[in-house]
């Protein structure tokens, strides 16, 4: 049996992150003490994926800085640059040039910003049993309106693929990880922008190819807004989801080397500490994720919040749901809430944002 193949879809500006993604691609954001893709290549790894393709468009050389050649991660990994974005589909028929597998081969495409705990490698031994041309992974979302809506019939037939449809017919959704043979990522159009959820798998499904659904009721979830971000950090840390990349014991925090928390100090529900990163006496950090070298002063409060390198959270300021840019000083007495986004290096004076309810 030759060597499984995956291709990692990378390219992405990841605009609903900002400022997060304005120096650094999501993929690579510190997700539970690691670049998010680490999480993913250990799991396509256990899967029995051994050589991946990277997709790459958005800042492509940052990748190949932060992964190398794979072997670190007992993984072959090439790259495949798009010089201008070409879409989901257009990046997988460009990444496929780089792959060594047969016409008949199954091959792995991952999105590159999904948290899943779903069975990789029986999704691959459903496609290949049923002699699938593509096999979707689905998951149920309480609200499809902002996905990929994916009726199927009693066989696990997909019939329908909705992309963010007003009128969701099921909540099944596309959930980001897809088996294709081969042979038709090649007959996807070669240097042209294509959307695989607006064109090939409408395209596929109208031209009565087999396209098959794999549902399952595993963890999952796409980390593509800051709130999303910090619960796929903090359910790592939990040990909601095991990673064999989370580089320690899972538990109710995360410490890097270095970082000091104040034994007077509350830091819980999943949070992270960068490395080197200090968090002072009567400080309270729940269910976010501090960046290296960032300080949260005495009193301070930061619930399911980012604060980037550096950053800097002054006394009795308060953080809930927002998030800190790289080197930005949040002065006294701040109150950010609900959204709240600083960018990099903005310093905020004392009392400049508070948040009343009776005014
Ligand atoms: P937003 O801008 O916040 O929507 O994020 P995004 O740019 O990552 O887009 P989206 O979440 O829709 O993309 C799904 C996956 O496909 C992500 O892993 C992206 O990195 C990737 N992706 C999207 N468009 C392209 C592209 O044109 N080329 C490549 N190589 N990857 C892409």
């Amino acid at each position: 049996m030759p060597e499984l193949e995956a291709i990692l879809l990378v390219g992405g500006q990841g605009t609903r992150l900002r400022p997060l993604t304005l120096g650094t691609p999501k993929p690579l954001l510190p997700t539970a003490g690691v670049p998010f893709l680490a999480h993913q290549l250990a799991q396509a790894r256990a899967a029995g994926v051994r050589r991946i393709v990277f997709a790459t468009s958005y800042r492509a050389e940052m990748f190949r800085e932060a992964f190398g050649d794979g072997s670190r991660f007992g993984l072959t990994l090439e790259y495949m640059t798009e010089e201008t974005p070409l879409g989901t589909g257009g990046a997988i028929r460009n990444a496929a040039e780089a792959l060594t597998c047969g016409p008949d081969a199954p091959v792995v495409v991952l999105n590159g910003d999904i948290l899943s705990g779903h069975d990789i490698a029986d999704q691959v031994a459903w496609h290949v049993g049923r002699g699938a041309a593509v096999t979707l992974h689905l998951t149920e979302v309480d609200d499809p309106s902002r996905f990929g809506c994916v009726p199927t019939d009693d066989e696990g037939r997909v019939t329908a693929f909705l992309e963010k449809t007003p009128n969701p017919v099921t909540n099944r959704i596309n959930a980001g990880c897809y088996v294709f043979t081969r042979s038709v990522i090649d007959s996807i159009p070669e240097g042209e922008v294509v959307s695989v959820e607006r064109e090939t798998f409408p395209g596929l499904i109208e031209a009565g190819a087999l396209v098959l659904g794999y549902a399952d009721a595993s963890y999952w979830l796409d980390v593509g807004t800051p709130a999303a971000f910090v619960k796929g950090s903090r359910d790592l840390v939990l040990g909601r989801l095991a990673s064999p990349a989370l580089p320690g014991p899972a538990g109710d925090l995360l410490a890097l080397p270095g970082a000091v928390i104040s034994p007077e100090a509350k830091v819980a529900e999943g949070a992270t500490v960068g490395a080197r990163a200090v968090v002072e006496a009567g400080a309270k950090v729940t269910g976010s994720v501090l960046g290296d070298d960032c300080v949260i002063e005495a009193g301070a409060i930061v619930a399911d919040s980012v604060v980037g390198t550096g950053a800097r959270v002054a006394s009795g300021a308060v953080l809930r749901d927002a998030v800190i840019g790289d080197g930005a000083v949040i002065g006294p007495g701040n109150e950010l809430l609900a959204g709240s986004r600083v960018w990099p290096g903005v310093v905020l004076p004392e009392c400049a944002v508070r948040f009343s309810s009776d005014v």
